[in-house]
C-alpha cells in the first residue's frame, strides 16, 4: 500500500456504509460537525482517513473518494457497544458536557476503547509515510496519540478536541483520568475549541499527574530519561464559508427557500432549530421557551412557526432515546395546543437532510434558535449566517457554546434561563431589520475570516512548530 503525508485518524470515515433491507450496501455522508469540517479540508489534498465505517463488523476494502485515501477500521458488535455507544457516548461525553445527564462507568467499555484506540493507532502507522503527519480527532480517540508514538516516533502527532474539555473537577472523576491524560500527552501539539478548554487539559495535567505545565505547555518524563512536552492551544473549527454561501447564493437554493416558505403558509417569522438529536443541544428548553411564549399569546401560529430538524443520533443509548421521547411528546403536546389543521406550530423533522435543503431552510428562517447547554463549537450558528448572503435574519446563541466566543454580536441567552430566552426570542423578533443586518453583517464577516480552511492551515502551523522534535531526536 502507498504511504501519505498526511494521515486523519477519526472514529468515523466521512462516510457511512449503509446496508439496506436487501443486503445491498451504498455509502451516505456521516452526521456530525467533525465530519462537516473535516471533509472539506481533505478534499484534493491527497491525504488518508483511517476511521470507521458506521456499521459493526467486516470492515470494508480500503478505496479511495474525493482524492482521499479511506482505510475503514473494524468494529465487532461487542465493541461498537462497549467502545462507541458506551465509553464514548455514555462515559466521555457525559462528563465533557457538564454532566448534564449522568455518566456511566463501566471497566468492560474502558477495556473495548483500549482495544479500539490501538487498532486505530495501528491503522494510522501502516499508512504514515516516514515523518508523516498524523491529525487524531476527538474524545473517541484520546489514547491514540501515545500509542502511535511508542509505534512510530517518527511521526509529528497532533490531537483536536471537537468538544468542550472538562473542568478538572469533573474530568477528576473519570476512574482512567491518568490514562487518558497521558495518551493525550503522546502528542506534540493539543488543540481544543476555547481558551478555557486548552486550561482544563493544562490544569488537569498538573493537578492529577502532578505534571511540570506553564501556560500553555505540558512537560512530562520520558522512560528514557529524556522530556517530552506538548502543547495546549485554542484553533476554533470552522465551515467551508465560500463553499457554503455559494450554494445557498445558487438559483436553485433560493427557488427552494422561497417555495419552504409558501409551504408552510408564508407565516410573518418563521424561525428554525437544526441540531443532532443529542441532550446537550437544549432542544427542550427551547421548546419550553417556544410553548411558552404561545401561551401567553406574545406569538401566535400561523404568524409564527417553528421548524425543528433534529437529526437522529445514538439512538441505542439510552438517554438518546429518553430525549426523543420527551422531545416528541412536547411537539406533540404544543401542536395539539396551539396547531391547527394545516398549521401546526411545530414542524418536526427527525431524519437526515440533504445540505441544499439545509441551506435552503437557513435561507428561510427569519430566527435560527441555538440554544445548546453545552456544546464545543455548533457549527450551525456559522452554517446559518453563512447562509444569510442577504443580511436578512437573525441568530439567537447560547453562551455555553464555542461559537459564542466568536459570534457574541449574535441575539446571547442563556438557555437555562426559560424567562430570558423568551425575551431573547422576542428581542430577535422585533429588532428592526435594519439593525439586525448590521449584526448579520458582522457575524459573516467573522466567519468569512476564520473559515475551515484557515483553521486547518492554523492548526498544521502549530502542529509543526510544535516544540516536540528537537527533544524528540535528542
Ligand atoms: C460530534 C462529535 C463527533 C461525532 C459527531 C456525530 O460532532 O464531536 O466526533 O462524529 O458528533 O456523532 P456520532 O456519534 O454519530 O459520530
Amino acid at each position: 500500500t502507498r504511504r501519505y503525508d498526511l494521515v486523519i485518524a477519526a472514529n468515523r470515515l466521512p462516510v457511512d456504509r449503509v446496508v439496506a433491507a436487501d443486503g445491498s450496501t451504498s455509502w451516505g455522508r456521516s452526521p456530525g460537525g467533525l465530519v462537516t469540517a473535516m471533509d472539506s479540508v481533505m478534499r484534493g489534498r491527497d491525504g488518508a482517513w483511517v476511521g470507521w465505517a458506521g456499521d459493526p463488523g467486516e470492515a470494508p476494502e480500503p478505496f479511495t473518494e474525493a482524492g482521499m485515501y479511506l482505510r475503514p477500521v473494524p468494529l465487532s458488535e461487542e465493541e461498537v457497544a462497549h467502545y462507541y455507544e458506551g465509553m464514548s457516548n455514555d462515559t466521555l461525553w457525559p462528563i465533557y458536557h457538564d454532566v448534564i445527564v449522568q455518566a456511566s462507568f463501566h471497566r468492560e467499555w474502558w477495556r473495548a476503547y483500549t482495544t479500539v484506540n490501538r487498532r486505530f493507532a495501528e491503522a494510522a502507522a501502516e499508512v504514515a509515510d516516514d515523518g508523516a503527519t498524523v491529525w487524531v480527532q476527538d474524545y473517541q480517540l484520546q489514547l491514540v496519540p501515545a500509542m502511535l508514538r511508542e509505534l512510530r516516533p517518527d511521526l509529528r502527532i497532533g490531537w483536536f478536541d471537537h468538544i468542550p474539555f472538562p473542568p478538572v473537577e469533573l474530568f477528576a472523576q473519570l476512574p482512567w483520568r491518568r490514562p487518558i491524560l497521558e495518551g493525550l500527552i503522546g502528542a506534540d501539539f493539543l488543540g481544543f475549541q476555547r481558551v478555557a478548554d486548552a486550561q482544563n487539559f493544562v490544569r488537569a495535567c498538573r493537578q492529577l499527574l502532578r505534571a511540570q505545565t506553564r501556560k500553555d505547555t505540558v512537560t512530562v518524563h520520558r522512560p528514557d530519561g529524556g522530556t517530552h512536552t506538548v502543547r495546549a492551544a485554542a484553533i476554533p473549527i470552522s465551515i467551508d464559508f465560500r463553499g457554503l454561501e455559494e450554494l445557498a447564493r445558487s438559483e436553485s437554493v433560493r427557488q427552494r427557500a422561497a417555495e419552504l416558505r409558501h409551504q408552510l403558509g408564508d407565516p410573518e417569522v418563521l424561525m428554525l432549530g437544526v441540531d443532532r438529536l443529542d441532550y446537550t443541544k437544549g432542544i427542550r428548553h427551547r421548546l419550553k421557551a417556544y410553548e411558552e411564549l404561545l401561551q401567553d399569546g406574545a406569538i401566535a401560529p400561523p404568524q409564527v412557526t417553528l421548524v425543528q430538524v433534529a437529526t437522529p443520533s445514538r439512538e441505542r443509548v439510552d438517554s438518546y432515546r429518553e430525549l426523543r421521547t420527551q422531545i416528541e411528546t412536547t411537539v406533540g403536546r404544543i401542536n395539539g395546543d396551539h396547531g391547527a389543521i394545516g398549521s401546526p406550530a411545530v414542524h418536526y423533522i427527525h431524519h437526515t437532510q440533504p445540505l441544499e435543503e439545509m441551506a435552503a431552510l437557513y435561507l428561510a428562517a427569519d430566527v435560527a434558535l441555538v440554544t445548546p447547554l453545552r456544546d464545543g463549537m455548533n457549527l450551525v450558528a456559522k452554517e446559518y449566517v453563512t447562509c444569510r448572503w442577504d443580511n436578512g435574519g437573525a441568530l439567537v446563541l447560547s453562551e455555553f457554546t464555542g461559537a459564542y466566543h466568536e459570534l457574541h454580536q449574535a441575539f446571547v441567552c442563556n438557555p437555562h434561563d426559560v424567562e430570558g430566552l423568551k425575551q431573547t426570542i422576542l428581542k430577535a423578533i422585533h429588532t428592526p431589520s435594519k439593525d439586525k443586518a448590521r449584526i448579520m453583517r458582522a457575524l459573516r464577516r467573522r466567519v468569512a475570516d476564520h473559515d475551515v480552511q484557515r483553521w486547518a492551515q492554523r492548526f498544521l502551523d502549530a502542529l509543526a512548530a510544535a516544540p516536540g522534535a528537537p527533544q524528540r531526536s535528542a
